[in-house]
């Protein structure tokens, strides 16, 4: 895997509308409207997910309407302690003393029977933080019992499953778990203090044809695709499950980089067909009809490094010029998305890149343009795309709270620092979020989501700032600053210094589905040094620590761990590393 980045272009750079604000607005009390008439069946099922650290929380809380349609929605609790909310999400919070009232925001009104929306929020307390366990939705209890559909058999308990399975949800990580793949969880819990975090949902990687039926490699283990489907429906036990597979397999893969080159050359595009997405989609629809809610990351790093690292770019290889002469990625992720994308419980998420990469003008528009033409090209439309992902497998930090884009210090804009670059971003969750609004702006369903790569973007340990760094020159002001450490933003093989990022959770802020870890921590980007393999790996220098790089990461030293192994296999040291670095830490 690798993410070549940029070619920052300061000549065209011009400011563009950044992510919507926050919609949080407490201590103002806000009209409610509801269309619900008041004979209205009404039925209500409240979730309410708290992720406490001792003085600070967040919680996730989903509504499941069993009444009537509900347009327009208020839920009302009260808290038992002195918890304060500071923040929300998905959601207009007021809070009086000790009682709260959440409203819908412009995007999730309408509420249809049986369907769940979710919104979150953050708070403080101290003493005690029991979860409130009585709500009431546009002033009706929640007691889970009412009836909408007389035709349901178990009519007090909502099914779990609703909607039925096989029905898209918009968001699949609302309501639902994730699967924890067995192979990396022994790993992870086979290290000191792995257990800790063995629990974690990570991706299941489809990255040769063979991980299809199972292989021996040391992370794949003996577990195809079939085998980690039955111990997904396991998990499920009855509920809604998110198994999270990674399609990476394109002929000619990871062009501008070595170290994640795969097994089909650069022509073989009957063979990725062939061999590879039409087993998958064999395999996969034998699940359709199950609880299970398939989530696909489609093609890393494939179809940015067409914007970025193609003739006339000085970043330009050979081999993504070749891919994009021959069209071999698009037919390829045209043709994933279509064959997966008609099976009804797959949520296809097509790989953005991130915004160390993409995040500039000159590549941000020219990216989502080509995602797009990608989406309707080999028989896919572009409902076949529920969203796409950023930050896959790569280090940047999801927000940088310490310099903001439009300061100017010492007379100099933050976007002419040399960490900056004159990108439009300085992290993925900006980033993420106005893509979003760009990808729409192309023509995709406005109702897509995104997802964010938070496996290992921590930047935490003792080196993680605390404040702004000094004032005296934007670079100085920067980097003091920053909490992505890395020597450049470029860099993308096996980072020293870098943390586990946020642990995945569902809906976390506007526009995003969730974050996840579909990189599995511990898994290396790339030997350090050549490593004979039969996986088609590559050596990029880019993994050696003592290189000292090239246009692609403006020369500078590649950040790279020392004494890695082939990506894709266990990496101890860097497991280790990444749990010390954890932000936020691991308790
Ligand atoms: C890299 C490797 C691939 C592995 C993946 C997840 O992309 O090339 O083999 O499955 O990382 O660790």
């Amino acid at each position: 895997m690798s993410t070549p980045p940029r070619a920052a272009n300061p000549r065209s750079w011009a400011r563009r509308g950044l992510a919507a604000t926050s919609a949080v607005v407490l201590g103002t009390t806000l009209a409610v409207t509801t269309s619900s008439p008041a004979s209205a069946a009404t039925g209500c099922e409240v979730d309410y997910q708290l992720n406490d650290w001792g003085s600070g929380f967040t919680a996730n809380v989903e509504i499941t309407n069993l009444g009537d349609p509900v347009n327009g929605w208020t839920l009302e609790w009260d808290f038992a302690g002195n918890q304060q909310v500071t923040n929300a999400w998905n959601g207009t919070l007021t809070q009086n003393g000790q009682s709260v009232s959440a409203t819908n925001t412009g995007h999730n009104a309408a509420i249809a029977t049986d369907a769940t929306v979710a919104f979150g929020f953050q708070g403080s307390y101290s003493g005690t933080n029991e979860a409130p366990t009585e709500f009431t939705l546009n002033g009706v209890l929640c007691q889970g019992q009412v009836d909408p559909d007389p035709g349901d058999p178990d009519p007090g308990d909502p099914d779990p499953g609703d909607p039925e399975p096989g029905q898209r949800v918009d968001n699949p990580y609302v309501g639902a778990n994730v699967y924890v793949n067995p192979i990396w969880s022994a790993n992870a819990a086979a290290e000191p203090g792995g257990e800790a975090v063995a629990d974690e949902p990570t991706g299941v990687w489809l990255d040769r044809i063979s991980a299809i039926e199972g292989n021996d490699s040391p992370t794949t283990g003996s577990m195809g695709l079939r085998d980690h489907l039955d111990e997904a429906l396991e998990q499920a036990n009855g509920e809604p499950l998110v198994f999270q597979v990674v399609i990476y397999n394109l002929p000619g893969r990871d062009c501008a980089a070595l170290a994640s080159n795969g097994e089909l050359g650069p022509e073989e595009i009957g063979r990725y067909k062939n061999d590879y997405i039409d087993p998958i989609a064999d395999i996969l629809a034998d699940y359709e009809d199950t609880e299970l809610r398939i989530v696909t990351t489609v093609e890393i790093d494939s179809l940015p490094n067409l914007v970025t690292n193609v003739t006339p770019r000085e970043t330009a290889t050979d081999n993504c010029d070749q891919m994009l002469a021959n069209g071999n990625y698009v037919e390829g992720v045209g043709y994933a998305l279509a064959q997966l994308g008609a099976i009804d419980n797959v949520y296809n998420y097509v790989d953005a890149g991130h915004h160390g990469w993409i995040g500039w003008e000159n590549n941000f528009t020219a990216s989502a343009e080509l995602f797009y033409e990608a989406a309707n090209a080999a028989g896919a439309s572009p409902d076949d795309v529920h969203g796409f992902i950023a930050n896959t497998a790569n280090y940047s930090a999801l927000v940088e709270d310490n310099f903001a884009i439009g300061e100017t210090i010492a007379g100099q804009p933050v976007r002419q620092s040399s960490w900056v670059d004159w990108n439009q971003f300085t992290g993925e969750l900006d980033f993420a979020q106005a893509l979003r609004e760009e990808l729409v702006g192309q023509g995709f369903d406005s109702g897509i989501g995104m997802l964010i790569d938070t496996s290992r973007n921590g930047w935490g340990g003792p080196d993680r700032p605390d404040g702004p760094g000094p004032t005296t020159s934007v670079d100085a002001y920067v980097d003091g600053g920053r909490y992505d450490r890395r020597i450049h933003l470029g860099n993308w093989c096996n980072q020293a210094g870098a943390g586990l990022g946020e642990r995945p959770q569902a809906a976390p802020e506007p526009g995003i589905d969730a974050y996840v870890w579909m990189k599995p921590p511990g898994e290396s980007d790339g030997s350090s040094e050549p490593i004979d393999n039969d996986e088609g790996k590559g050596f990029d220098r880019m993994c050696d620590p003592t290189y000292e790089g090239n246009v692609r990461n403006g020369d500078n030293m590649s950040g790279a761990l020392p004494e890695a192994p082939v990506s894709g296999h266990w990496f101890s040291a860097q497991f280790q590393e990444l749990l010390a670095n954890a932000y936020p830490p691991i308790q």
